[in-house]
């Protein structure tokens, strides 16, 4: 067991469901299990650059937290103290804070910080983990991209929102008889296009896993509508890698409006496109994810106690677990393209555009 005292929490990168469920369940076991005083860190690790902004969370500042989305401590996705950006004599500097964070951690009385964040946040606290810093890790991604971990709350519900959405487009598609392109997140991973496709009962999903043609799209078009369907929901992961014959196109624009209009073009359909975007990082996390926030902020004030720094919590094999934050930074989970789910989805007749 270590001796703690006094620990700090911050929340970084970008936001998901389950962050404050997160929050609320480290404070409380902190305070409740282990009779330690807990420092909300806000804004990331900027927090710590500018100290007077910390202050105690009690467990009335965590009270009624556990249904609302964002995170009470605010985030960024800018703010490492490795490589801080400043603005010096109008010149964009950057500069290794490090040090300086560390300092006005130990000013704050802060002996272990967990850091609740994206593979970003987690290469900053292996940097600071190897400064010296008593940190653990908290996984969070809504693109569910993380190798370390089986599932990273803040899915579950982006899952719930985007099949929601694909299920009241459904019925506008059906009406009009037309190609809804619909974009969801993942940038460099395909599993919120390829579950909610699935869940919302997509027609086309194209994800940065798979690549796709034209050509192949148009087809599935008019398979559809051999069988007397007149509409097709496609369904459009940002980070989408465009086909050869669109690689000219500069992406200025949403990719699901340059793919619903190459369609439009090619095909000639009635084609609309809806970009589900950060409505998707936003409400209320789903009871999964307020679950699964509540282990892993209890398991990171375990670690805490356990003296397992430098480590991560995670979901392996239903079970909350550890691994160090050096294995899992960088090592990302993405959509296997002969894998059971997608072989599933292709059994039951959904293109890759492929
Ligand atoms: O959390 C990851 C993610 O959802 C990506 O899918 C998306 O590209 C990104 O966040 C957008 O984040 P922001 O708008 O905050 O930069």
């Amino acid at each position: 067991m270590t001796d703690i005292h006094c620990i700090g929490i911050c929340t970084g990168g970008g936001d998901a469901p389950g962050l404050n469920a997160v929050i609320r369940a480290a404070v409380k076991a902190a305070i409740l299990k282990y009779k330690w005083k807990v420092i909300g860190i806000p804004d990331g690790f900027d927090g710590i650059i500018w100290p007077e902004r910390s202050r105690e969370l009690t467990l009335k500042d965590v009270s009624g937290i556990l249904p609302r989305g964002g995170t009470i401590l605010g985030t960024t996705n800018r703010g490492d103290p490795f490589h801080y950006k400043t603005v010096e004599n109008g010149q964009e500097v950057v500069r290794d804070i490090s040090d300086e964070v560390i300092a006005n951690s130990k000013k704050l009385g802060i002996e272990a910080i967990i850091s609740i964040g994206g593979d970003g946040s987690m290469k900053i606290a292996q940097d600071l983990f190897l400064k010296g810093v008593k940190i653990v890790g908290v996984p969070k991604t809504i693109d569910n991209d993380l190798s370390a971990t089986e599932v990273t709350f803040g899915f579950d519900t982006a899952l719930n929102t985007a099949t929601d959405a694909i299920d009241k487009i459904h019925t506008t598609a059906e009406a009009h008889h037309r190609v809804m392109v619909v974009e969801v997140m993942g940038r460099d991973a395909g599993w919120i296009a390829l579950e909610a496709g699935i869940a919302g009962g997509a027609h086309i999903i194209l994800i940065p896993e798979i690549p796709f043609n034209l050509r192949k799209i148009c087809e599935h078009l008019e398979l559809r509508e051999r069988y007397g369907k007149r509409f097709t929901i496609v369904l459009v992961a940002e980070g989408v890698k465009l086909p050869e014959e669109m690689k000219h196109l500069s992406r200025t624009m949403a990719v699901a409006n340059m793919i619903g209009d190459a369609i439009a073009l090619v095909a000639r359909k009635d084609v609309r496109v809806s970009v589900l975007g950060h409505i998707q990082r936003g409400g209320s996390p789903s009871p999964y994810d307020r679950i699964l926030a509540t282990r892993l902020g209890v398991g990171a004030v375990d670690l805490i106690a356990e003296g397992g720094f430098g480590k991560m919590v995670c979901l392996q094999q239903e079970c909350i677990r550890a691994v160090t934050i050096a294995d899992a930074v960088g090592k990302m989970k993405t959509v296997d393209p002969n894998g059971e789910i997608v072989r599933a989805a292709r059994a039951i007749g959904i293109s890759f555009g492929n």
